[in-house]
This record gives structure tokens, sequence and C-alpha cells, in this order.
């Protein structure tokens, strides 16, 4: 079997994928932190901002741990879910609704960094690297903890916000209802973040 093709190349090259990833959150969180109006979720974005950092430094113990030379590799995945952050950041919505729009972005990257982070918890295992695993967990951890707190800010408060804001904004609530009914098809950003906040922003 070819050596360039083998799992630990696999493994490294998620790795080096992961601590790509993490440099770009690094530059997409100030500006998700600028643009939120809710003290509760600026500071979340501030916290997971120094977190991040946290993580791209305990990357940097995983490549030590393996005597690998730490290096990025461009990750795609992660650059088009801030491209979309950044675009719902170029549209006018009232504040609450911005705010439940940043949590949505936000929650799409943790959830990334949950799934790249959980595949390479199990591969570091699985290569019997268990010094790397153990960073990578803690890493894992700390994005499973952000997303959390980001679920509690929206059910806690800012997607009621945002349903409240769109009440007021419209003075027709029978109008937002069946905005919100037709939002399960439809792709514009307006439409999905009905679609995400549905749970807790309308009842
Ligand atoms: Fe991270
Ligand atoms: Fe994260």
């Amino acid at each position: 079997m070819a050596k360039a093709g083998s799992f630990s190349d696999a493994f490294l090259d998620e790795l080096r994928d992961a601590y790509d990833a993490e440099k770009q959150l690094i530059k997409a969180l100030p500006k998700m932190a600028k643009a939120a109006s809710s003290p509760k979720l600026r500071k979340a974005f501030e916290d997971h901002l120094k977190e991040t950092r946290g993580h791209v430094g305990r990357l940097e113990q995983a490549f030590a741990s393996l005597d690998e030379k730490v290096r990025g590799k461009h990750c795609d995945g992660i650059e088009g879910i801030i491209e979309e952050g950044g675009s719902v950041m170029d549209e006018d919505f009232d504040d609450a609704t911005m705010d439940a729009c940043l949590i949505a972005a936000g929650q799409r990257a943790e959830h990334y960094e949950m799934a790249a982070y959980g595949s390479l918890v199990a591969w570091a295992q699985t290569l019997g690297h268990g010094e790397a695993a153990g960073f990578l967990q803690a890493n894992l951890d700390e994005e499973k903890a952000a997303d959390e707190k980001l679920t509690a800010l929206a059910e806690g408060g800012i997607n009621q916000a945002a349903a409240d804001a769109a009440g007021s904004d419209d003075g027709d609530e029978e109008e937002e209802g069946d905005e919100a009914d037709d939002a399960g098809a439809a792709a514009k950003p307006k439409s999905s973040v009905a679609k995400t906040g549905a749970g807790s922003g309308r009842r």
C-alpha cells in the first residue's frame, strides 16, 4: 500500500484542515461579536474567540506530540460557513433577528468543528495517538459547550425577541404567521432563520 494513501496521512490532513479552520475562525469571530446587539451574545462570541485561540494552541501541541511540523491546509468547508455568516451580516435585519441569524451562523461553525473533532478523536485513538486524542477531545468539549451556550441564548429570549420584533414591524401577526409557515422550502436567509428559530420563536 502506498504510504501517501495511509490512514496516518489522512489523519494528518484532517489535523491540518482543523488547524486552518481554527485560524479562519479567529478572524471571523470578532466580526460576529461586533455585529451582535445582545451583550450576552457578544460576550459569548468573545469568550469563544479566546477558546478558539486555545484550540490553535492545543492543535499545535497535538502536532508536537506526533513529532510533526505545525501546518495548516486550507479548509474550504469552514470558509463557506464563514462566508454565509458574512452575507447574513450584510442583510438589513432588526437587531434581534440579526442576533438570531448570528447564532444560526455560529452554530453551523460549531457543528462543523464538532464533526471534525469527533472524527479526529476517534482516528487518533485508533492510530494509538493517545496524547493527541486528549488535546482533540478537549477542543471537542469546548465546541460542544459553545454550541449549547448559543442554543441557550437563542431559546432564552433572542428567538422570541426576533419574533416579537417581526410582529411589531408588520403590525400584522397573521402575515408573520404565513411567512413562517412558508419558510420550510425557501432558501432565503430570512426564511432559513424562521426555520432555525421555529421551535422556540413561534408559538
Ligand atoms: Fe474551535
Ligand atoms: Fe468553535
